[in-house]
């Protein structure tokens, strides 16, 4: 992955993932350390919309390997504010920095950016309601410690117990929950029995993610109705705010996820963050909560993906033994 750019999800491979997530459990639990592996490496943030746990966790992982982080936090303060173009500030970023980690409202930011001489690998934070492939990256991670957790295995998990997947939202309009529906369909279709999506849209699905999800067998369902399906989820995902133009907008809020929910037992609740009312503070403290997992592990998967970017993978070290305990 050495020099790459990171724009989509179907540009990664189901070996790069697993080795990503393998690294990031070792980085995670001190098993492996990279503490100065990114030294004399710079890392540019570049937020055009607001951000705490995409813009943090990247600069908190640049940090914890020695990386030195320059960042643009708010659109506001560039001048693409005075209406300097995205490709020009592309062409200036080559002699900035060495990896850009770039969030825009527009869908089509990275080929803007990127339309001149941008020559430097760019990683998408997220661009408008297209993709997310960090935050999915993330998700899939959390979800992979979690399960791996549950049945005594280790990451990367095998083929096993296939789950029931519920995915509530609108995925077309949302780039978490599509990033994280077509990672799942693409990469991980054997750790998924059926995908429902639970929508206030009569066609929540654009085509292609209905084309990744049938070329992976998986049946989908899509319905208003979650109280008739809750009850059968393994795992939930659940979103709600999401971005028209440049402005937020909460959809599908009626399917709030709570304490009063009648979720199997051990169901596992998935959010991207930020929430709103949609998902009940009251699940914080259950085992059903898998969100903060999420966020945490973020740190570390966008760690794995920094340095294998940036090409320094071979400097990374095993921890002593003694140091573990
Ligand atoms: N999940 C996520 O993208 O959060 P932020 O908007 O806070 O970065």
């Amino acid at each position: 992955m050495e020099g790459a750019s990171i724009l989509q999800v179907n540009e990664l491979t189901q070996t790069q993932l697993l080795s990503l997530f393998a690294l990031a459990s070792d980085l995670e639990t001190g098993r492996r350390t990279a503490s100065r592996a990114l030294e004399g490496v710079i890392v540019l943030t570049a937020f055009f919309e607001p951000s705490t746990r995409t813009r943090l966790s990247f600069e908190s992982a640049a940090h914890r390997s020695g990386a030195s982080v320059i960042s643009v936090p708010d659109g506001r303060v560039s001048s693409v504010h005075k209406g300097e173009s995205l490709a020009d500030t592309g062409v200036m970023l080559n002699s900035y920095a060495d990896i850009v980690v770039l969030r825009h409202p527009s869908g089509t930011a990275l080929d803007d950016i990127r339309a001149t001489r941008l020559n430097i690998p760019l990683i998408n934070g997220g661009n408008g309601c297209a993709e997310h492939p960090t935050q999915a990256m993330a998700d899939w991670y959390a979800l992979h410690k979690r399960c791996a957790d549950r049945d005594g295995a280790e990451i990367p998990l095998r083929p096993g117990r296939r789950r029931s997947l519920g995915v509530i939202g609108t995925p077309r309009r949302m780039r978490a929950l599509r990033s994280f529906l077509l990672m799942g369909a693409v990469h991980f279709p054997h750790l998924l029995r059926e995908v429902t999506v639970v929508s206030e849209d009569p066609q929540p699905l654009d085509a292609e993610l209905a084309k990744a999800l049938a070329d992976a067998s998986l049946p989908v369902v899509c319905t208003a109705d979650l109280r008739q399906h809750v009850g059968r989820f393994d795992i939930v995902y659940q979103n709600s705010l999401t971005l028209v133009g440049t402005e937020y907008e909460v959809f599908d809020s009626a399917f709030r996820i709570d304490g009063d929910t009648p979720l199997k037992p051990d169901a596992l609740v998935m959010h991207p963050l930020a929430r709103l009312s949609e998902l009940g503070a009251d699940l914080d403290g259950t085992p059903h909560n898998l969100y903060f997992d999420q966020a945490d592990g973020a740190v570390f998967v966008r760690q794995a993906l920094l340095l294998a970017v940036a090409g320094r993978l071979d400097r990374i070290r095993r921890s002593d033994p003694e140091d573990l305990g």
